[in-house]
């Protein structure tokens, strides 16, 4: 059985929070092998002063999941950034919650505008997928420089700017509300090709990754093959 959280909008009664969830996302980005754009526990209390972030505590009130909105390109797109689950509660469905609520509000804020998201994890991809967003290039994202500036601190960020900010390990995911699937039709379909999709991301990531393993290597242990990789995964 599902357990009950409470999930609200954050305000200032929450701002004693910022802190531990701050703590959270870094170890969990270390934990992951990621990194992420840093968000301090300043920024976090803006963000629920602002009425711009949705917390999740269990029935103990004992905190247990946290995400944001940002807006970019003057409000044309908002991002839901900094999704995070106390390790404790994953897996039980939090983050689908957490997601559906500062979608919403989302919405709500700003009914005009393109929500996205860049990730490598599969369970936001699921998530994002039942919400109604859809894979993009990165060129269908906002060029807001101080958005691009947030991916320096990740590890992957040569990466980025070798492929000129076209592509990179993370998948873009945009909802347009002037042009999207219904998401029913989305979930039933992207479950039944989860698999597919998750083989899909691998090969993506090896395919991406092939020009620094060969790089580290120099020629002394050769990288398994496309056919190797693909077989094993
Ligand atoms: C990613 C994270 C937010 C997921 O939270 P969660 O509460 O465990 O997710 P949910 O229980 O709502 O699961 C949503 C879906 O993803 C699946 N899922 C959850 N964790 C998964 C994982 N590690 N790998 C693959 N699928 C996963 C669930 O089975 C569920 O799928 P379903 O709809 O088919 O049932 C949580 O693991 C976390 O905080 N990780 C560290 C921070 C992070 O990675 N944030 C995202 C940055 S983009």
């Amino acid at each position: 059985m599902e357990q009950e959280f409470k999930i609200l909008i954050a305000d200032d009664a929450h701002e004693n929070f910022a802190q531990i969830i701050c703590d959270e996302m870094e170890s969990s980005a270390k934990a992951r092998g990621t990194g992420i754009a840093k968000r301090s526990p300043d920024y976090i209390k803006q963000k629920m002063h602002e009425g711009k972030a949705v917390i999740a505590f269990t029935k103990d009130n004992i905190w247990a999941g946290f995400c944001y909105i940002e807006t970019w390109s003057h409000g044309e797109y908002v991002a839901n950034s900094g999704l995070i689950v106390a390790p404790p509660y994953r897996k039980s469905g939090l983050a689908k919650q957490i997601k559906k609520k500062i979608f919403n509000l989302s919405r709500q804020k700003y009914p005009e505008a393109k929500i996205f998201g860049l990730t490598t994890g599969l369970a936001v991809m699921k998530i994002n997928s039942d919400l109604g967003y859809e894979p993009v290039t990165y060129s269908e994202l906002t060029q807001d420089e101080a958005f691009w500036a947030g991916c320096k601190s990740c590890v992957n960020y040569e990466i980025l700017m070798s492929k000129e900010r076209k592509n990179c390990m993370c998948t873009a995911m945009l909802y347009d509300p002037k042009d999207h699937f219904e998401p029913e039709e989305t979930t039933k379909d992207f479950k039944e090709h989860s698999k597919l999709y998750e083989r899909f991301m691998k090969i993506k990531q090896w395919k991406l990754l092939k020009p620094f393993l060969k790089k580290e290597t120099n020629g002394a242990a050769k990288p398994k093959s496309f056919l190797h990789f693909f077989l094993n995964t």
